[in-house]
């Protein structure tokens, strides 16, 4: 296991990426095509291009040109999905467009140009983790298993309840849209994957989602990668949050970020789920480097629920907006359609159930025994893996 808050040196690095090339069912006499921008680092670009020419694929790199911006129509600072190298850049879409496989070192995320990319069959693996997260959250099949039985469930949910002591009491309808997930892996045409990764997800019914949700102290907040000191009080009406209170700074910080983009779609509910990764870590942003991960730790730990706030077009939805946050609650309890699957941050369901501990990191033991877990219902047929759905 990698050391945290080191480098990997480019023989352990092309080993780490001749295995998720694998993983991505990469064939003999497959094209690839190394996508990086001046973000990505230049080992990753050399050991992705060294381990798909050792399993005999035929690959190239491409370097993006810096994102521009329109100067006020976004914050200055933290992430930024949506806008890319890409953006008018025709040429090179069209490129990849003609590959089977980009490995995109360069975060194309939420972006118009992945979608062109993806819809023309080309298969799509993000990397941005270091190597440390990489290895420690790399698919197996038990984290397949629990995405694609996540998946499932929320797919067939009509009515997503969630609860938490700290005074979260939210309901969304479910069924406009169909639910997502990601592991790492993909093998299919079109479909995305983002390694590390570990969660599921589903956008509500637009306008469904009514209640109070409540971001506790030890939540966290993407972009701003930081525990919550304080709890926030987000009142939705209607799936759009009307209000944001709380005693502390992180109350106005929240607010003050939602609001800086001067759009209004961007209060919207946007993706709901769960983390499914018990190699994934809660306490990773106060012990990693911030700056250098992208945050699927925080994303993907087990039993988080995951809100969003934001867009729904990449679900097929009418919203649009580069307005977007994710943010992990630990805790809380959720229902589908009356079916208790979390309890405090535990999986109390037979098909998402773990058989250790680890996965209870960062949950609350209950103060009473665990919910009996529900007799198993069968699984549906394994989906897709397209966690472009839900990304970060
Ligand atoms: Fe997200």
């Amino acid at each position: 296991m990698l050391i945290p808050n080191q480098a990997a040196d480019g023989g352990t690095l092309t080993s780490l990426f001749r295995r998720a090339l694998a993983g991505c069912q990469l064939q003999p006499g497959e094209t690839v095509a190394v996508l990086s921008n001046a973000q990505s680092p230049p080992a990753y670009i050399d050991a992705t291009a060294a381990a798909a020419s050792t399993l005999g694929a035929k690959v190239f790199t491409v370097g993006l040109p810096s994102i521009q911006r329109a100067a006020g129509t976004v914050p200055g600072v933290g992430e930024v999905y949506g806008l890319t190298g890409l953006t008018d850049l025709g040429a090179a879409v069209a490129a990849l467009k003609a590959v089977d496989l980009v490995v995109d070192l360069s975060v194309l995320l939420h972006s118009a140009e992945q979608e062109e990319i993806l819809a023309a069959g080309t298969r799509m693996l993000m990397i941005t983790e270091p190597p440390e997260i990489l290895e420690r959250m790399f698919p197996t099949d038990a984290l397949r298993e629990r995405v694609q039985n996540s998946v499932t469930l929320l797919g067939a949910a009509g009515e997503i309840a969630i609860r938490s002591d700290a005074g979260t009491d939210i309901t969304m309808g479910l069924g406009q849209f169909g639910s997502g997930g990601g592991w790492g892996f993909t093998s299919g045409p079109g479909t995305h994957a983002h390694l590390a990764s570990g969660l599921a997800a589903i956008y509500p019914n637009e306008g469904s989602a009514n209640g109070r949700w409540v971001i506790d102290a030890g939540d966290i907040i993407f972009p701003f990668k930081t525990y919550v000191q304080s709890p926030i009080t987000c009142e939705v009406v209607n799936g759009f949050i009307v209000s944001i209170t709380g005693p502390g700074a992180d109350a106005e910080l929240y607010r003050d970020y939602l609001e800086s983009w001067g759009d209004p779609e961007g209060f919207a509910m946007s993706h709901i789920g769960w983390g499914c990764n018990d190699r994934a870590r809660w306490n990773a942003l106060a012990l990693l480097d911030r700056s250098a991960t992208q945050g699927m730790d925080g994303r993907c730990f087990a039993g988080n629920v995951l809100f969003s706030t934001g867009p729904n077009n990449e679900a097929g939805g009418s919203r649009f907006t580069l307005a977007h946050s994710d943010v992990p609650v630990r805790r809380h309890s959720v229902w589908l359609d009356g079916r208790q699957i979390l309890d405090h941050g535990r999986f109390v369901v037979d098909e998402l159930a773990f058989d250790d501990g680890f996965a209870r990191l960062g949950a609350q033991p209950p103060a009473t025994p665990a919910t009996p877990a529900t007799p198993a219902t069968p699984a549906a047929p394994a989906p897709a893996a397209d966690d472009a759905l839900v990304g970060a």
